[in-house]
């Protein structure tokens, strides 16, 4: 374990000496990890200047080759295996950025069992393992440091461990996943289908070859678990998280979506209500005139609801080499300075309270969940459809705020668009099943949740 700072050093730092390095090592010099590279080599002087200490970038772990010649970096300073740079005696900070579950998890812990304390961007692995890191960080009075996980270059963990403790959150609203917001930006500005949209991200480096974990929602969903765990105290697994993504959204929902004065975002949403928490990720009509509305291409932004402080939104960059590398060292500095501070010592309570605090989260069951609706059903341009449509929804406890019919005689089949009232979830799937059975409409029915009132 690395040596404790003796009160002399301290007293060396504080009449302006350097005291010896922070050493760091990284596994990973992928997007994010070539950006912390950078940060710590451009800002170094600035950084030793700020904690009193340098930071040393000591090892990298990476499996790719030619990393040192197009870095500039000591060939020395490069293994291919993270577990031997985990093992190394003579550094103070672990820096995950390899990605993924596996050999992530447990890197970290071993990293954490031997006195190091970590810093990571891994929101896969924490939305699955987050608990019993978490724990392991606890145990052995270990920091780890996660701000880059959720919202990229936005200090949102922070802001929520720290400068928010004061108050009971009441609900958070997340456009957490830069990929779908471009899509869904692109296709609201420039009238273009969801796949053309795709397509073009690919091509640009937008979107993964492979874009499920973004467009089906999933990634959004793991950081959803991260702001629940750090809103509300409450750990809950990615699998207990709704998760819809955004491949149905058609420019024809869109155009109904501004009819009606909304916009249509990707929102990871959380609500601590008194029934229980809410957590879904999924489509979502808001108003147009609300600041989230107003969040393009690939930001991303967090609208928190606090009972004491009302709404506060936190915006910026999601993603990206030196956005993602800024929230990194954020953390490296943070730990950095307990380290010298404290002696050796770290600050632990990564969710910012006592692990044995954190109660595992019961989530209200979508069935169970209360909102408006958006719905749009193709049917054949003939008398009694409406009135159709409208009983079985009435039957089903489901009252109709407004409807849209204006293509009338246009084609064979019409759009009949509505919006409703409140209702229960349960409710309206077994009104739209109903309705399918009556055989009076051509497709399944489309329907996208409203949040109004956010
Ligand atoms: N990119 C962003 O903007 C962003 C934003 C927020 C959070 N994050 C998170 O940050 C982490 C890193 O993302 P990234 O985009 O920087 O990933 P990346 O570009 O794929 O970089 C990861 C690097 O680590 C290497 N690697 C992975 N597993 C390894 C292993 N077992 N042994 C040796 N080398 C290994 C990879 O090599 P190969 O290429 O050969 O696999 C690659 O060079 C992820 O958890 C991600 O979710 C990323």
């Amino acid at each position: 374990m690395p040596a404790a700072r003796s009160e002399s050093e301290s007293r060396r730092a504080r009449a302006g000496t350097l005291l010896k390095p922070v050493r760091i090592g990284l596994l990973g010099c992928g997007t994010v990890g070539t950006g912390v590279v950078k940060l710590l080599r451009a800002n170094a002087a600035a950084l030793a200047r700020r904690l009193g200490a340098p930071l040393e970038l000591a090892a990298i772990a990476d499996r790719r080759h030619g990393l040192d010649v197009a870095l500039g970096l000591d060939p020395n300073l490069f293994t291919k295996d993270g577990a031997a740079l985990v093992a190394r005696p003579d550094l103070d900070i672990i820096v995950e950025l390899f990605g993924g579950e596996e050999p992530a998890r447990t890197l970290i812990l071993k990293a954490l069992a031997s006195g190091k304390d970590v810093v990571t961007a891994n929101k896969a692995m924490l939305a699955a393992h987050g608990e019993q890191i978490f724990r392991a960080a606890d145990k052995a009075g270990r920091a780890v440091g996660f701000e880059a996980s959720v919202g990229g270059g936005i200090p949102i963990i922070r802001t929520l461990r720290e400068a928010l403790a004061g108050d009971r959150q009441r609900a958070v609203y997340g456009i957490v996943n830069g990929t779908c917001n471009y899509i869904l930006t692109t296709m609201t500005e420039r009238g273009v289908e969801f796949a053309e949209v795709l397509a073009e991200a690919q091509r640009s480096g937008l979107a993964e070859a492979d874009p499920s974990l973004d467009i089906d929602g999933h990634d959004a969903a793991h950081k959803l678990c991260l702001l629940v765990a750090l809103a509300f105290g409450v750990m809950i697994k990615p699998s207990q998280v709704y998760t819809e993504g955004i491949r149905a959204i058609t420019q024809q929902d869109i155009a109904y979506a501004r009819e009606l004065g909304f916009t249509i975002k990707l929102l990871a949403i959380a609500k601590d209500e008194d029934g229980g928490i809410e957590a879904r990720v999924h489509p979502t009509m808001i108003p147009r005139k609300h600041l989230l509305a107003d969040v393009g291409g690939s930001f991303n932004a967090i609208y928190i609801q606090g009972e004491a402080l009302g709404s506060s939104m936190y915006f910026g960059r999601g993603a990206g080499e030196l956005p993602t590398a800024t929230a990194v060292l954020g953390d490296i500095v943070e730990i950095a300075r307990h380290r010298i501070a404290a002696g050796g010592g770290a600050r632990s309570h990564p969710l910012g309270l006592p692990i044995e605090q954190i109660k595992r989260g019961r989530v209200k069951p979508m069935d169970d969940v209360v909102c408006e609706y958006y719905l749009r059903f193709m049917a054949p341009d003939k008398p009694g459809v409406l009135g159709v449509i409208a009983s079985v929804l009435g039957r089903n406890g489901i009252s109709i705020a407004s409807v849209i019919q204006q293509e009338r005689n246009a084609e064979v089949t019409v759009p009949v668009v509505m919006r409703t009232h409140e209702a229960r979830e349960r409710n309206l799937k077994r009104a739209l099943a109903q309705i399918r059975r009556f055989r009076v409409v051509r497709q399944a029915p489309v329907f996208i949740r409203i949040e109004e009132r956010l």
